[in-house]
């Protein structure tokens, strides 16, 4: 399936969790086999093009889409994660949402010094889950040149600020 065949399988859900919110559901694309497998197979080509040494994704989403590729590139995946939910010293960052803020932590023990980091997560809006992201990871060590999404929201601005910040960025749809 291409990428526009994918567009036409997420779905989108007025005032979802907040008024004025288009949410751009990707249950119905995770949902369909074709759909996701074809999704998973695109952006672990963009992640191999990129030199992924290993992959990273934000709790809940990034997970889903970002395991898979790494098990698709035969490299290491690691847990971007909500707060208390590692077991050992952490490195976190807090950050603003589209629609509130949260906490973001990793282990620094998961990267390597110098290794080449891919971001991927299902959907970037105002960049901040990515940007916050990526300062974690380079604070561990890592070097992250690339940032992979299924969905843009360009209209929110996230992908020019991940540019601005040195990061290429890639996503399947917008
Ligand atoms: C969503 C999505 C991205 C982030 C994008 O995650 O999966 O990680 O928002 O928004 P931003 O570009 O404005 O930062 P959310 O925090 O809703 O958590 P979830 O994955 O647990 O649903
Ligand atoms: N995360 C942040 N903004 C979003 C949106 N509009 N749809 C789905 N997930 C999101």
């Amino acid at each position: 399936m291409t990428p526009k065949d994918l567009k036409a399988i997420v779905r989108t859900v007025p005032d979802f969790p907040a008024p004025g919110v288009q949410f751009r559901d990707i249950t119905t694309l995770i949902g369909h086999g074709v759909g996701f497998a074809a999704a998973v197979g695109h952006l672990a080509r963009l992640a191999q093009a990129a030199g992924a040494q290993a992959i990273a994704g934000m709790e809940a989403r990034g997970f889903i889409f970002g395991a898979a590729v790494a098990v698709q590139l035969g490299v290491g995946f690691i847990p971007v994660r909500k707060p208390g939910k590692l077991p050992v010293a952490t490195l976190g960052v807090d950050y603003v949402l589209e629609y509130g803020s949260d906490r973001l932590e990793i282990d620094p023990g998961a990267i390597a010094a110098g290794e080449r980091v891919i971001i991927v997560d299902d959907l970037i809006a105002t960049g901040g889950t990515a940007l916050a992201a990526a300062a974690l990871l380079r604070k561990a060590g890592a070097v992250v040149p690339t940032a992979i999404f299924a969905i843009d929201l360009p209209d929110l601005g996230g992908a020019a600020k991940l540019r601005a910040d040195g990061i290429a960025v890639d996503a399947l749809m917008q």
